[in-house]
């Protein structure tokens, strides 16, 4: 309870009873500390102390060295629309952490109008994402399946030095990106539907504008629920950017840009049973019968 307390800024309101208003802005240095702290400690461990990625299907590799031939130079990745929705959802978000969060530590300028704006575009994009992944991508390539679940058990076993077969490479997302995406999507959700109700407390010339709609006491934790999914973001933003400067990641991170990616890199990373190249004149199976 006291952790708690400590964690909101409370007020008192007109009737003497005792209300949240927002998180304490110390939690916006909680939160950079952390995405550094992970960042560091990442890299650490990969510099110095992880082994080189084993996968089980090296036999099986060789096999599709023949395969490489039938597949196209570059493998499709990320479509032009996929890459627009992308770009467009990040400048929103780095421009709704920049004007939430600069005036709290000491840039003081007129965010309101910035960040209200942001927020009504990466609430527009993610509204044209969810219907675009659902009907035009496959909905499903972002979910962890089973065997991402029994690859995860193989790869903590052989971290712990456990005996346990190599793990099969990866399907379009490796599981930390899906379990990545699962945090995305419950920060931000928290952020948009808040943010949504909150713009009746601000001028916007869309909405009626209407601070008597919700309680003080709801007013009040709906600032605390935007302000915990806002500093949560600061932390998964800086671990994203991270990763995407990675020099192993870089070839993922030029696809998000020019929508394709090296068919080295593909063969040595996924698995084309997993996520079929588009564009391969042959099926995967087709060495097999050889
Ligand atoms: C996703 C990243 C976002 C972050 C990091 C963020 C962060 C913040 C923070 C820290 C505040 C100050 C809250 C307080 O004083 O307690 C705020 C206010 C606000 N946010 Fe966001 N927000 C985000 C998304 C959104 C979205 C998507 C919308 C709209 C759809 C939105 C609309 C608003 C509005 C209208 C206010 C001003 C409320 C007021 O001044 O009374 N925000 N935001």
């Amino acid at each position: 309870m006291g952790a708690i307390r400590k964690i909101i800024q409370w007020a008192t309101d007109p009737w003497g009873q005792t209300v949240p208003i927002h998180i304490a802005w110390f939690l916006i240095w909680v939160a950079a500390i952390a995405g550094l702290s992970f960042l560091v400690i990442h890299a650490i461990w990969i510099r110095y102390f992880a082994r080189r990625e084993g996968f089980a299907d090296r036999v099986q590799r060789e096999l599709e060295e023949h395969l490489a031939a039938e597949l196209p130079e570059r493998i499709p990745r990320h479509s032009l629309v996929a890459r627009l929705f992308h770009w467009i959802m990040a400048a929103s978000m780095f421009t709704l952490l920049f004007t939430a969060f600069l005036p709290k530590v000491g840039v003081q300028f007129d965010w309101v109008t910035y960040h209200w704006i942001a927020g009504t575009v990466l609430t527009a994009s993610v509204l044209f994402h969810v219907i675009h992944a659902s009907f035009w991508l496959d909905f499903w390539a972002i979910w962890p399946d089973k065997a991402d679940i029994q690859d995860a058990w193989k790869r903590i076993r052989r971290f712990f030095g456990q005996s346990a077969l190599p793990p099969r490479r990866f399907a379009k997302y490796p599981l930390e990106n899906k379990l990545y995406h699962g945090a995305i999507i419950a920060t931000g959700l928290s952020a948009i539907l808040t943010g949504v109700f909150m713009l009746f407390r601000v001028r916007t010339g869309i909405l009626p504008r209407n601070p008597y709609l919700l309680s003080d006491m709801t007013w009040g934790l709906m600032y605390v629920l935007h302000g915990l999914a806002g500093v949560g973001l600061i932390a998964l933003v800086m671990m994203h950017v991270y990763f995407a400067a990675r020099p192993e990641k870089l070839a993922i991170t030029k696809s998000m840009i020019f929508g394709s990616m090296d068919r080295e890199f593909y063969l040595e990373h996924y698995d084309p049973e997993r996520w079929p190249a588009e564009g391969a004149s042959v099926s995967p199976h087709s060495h097999s019968n050889d």
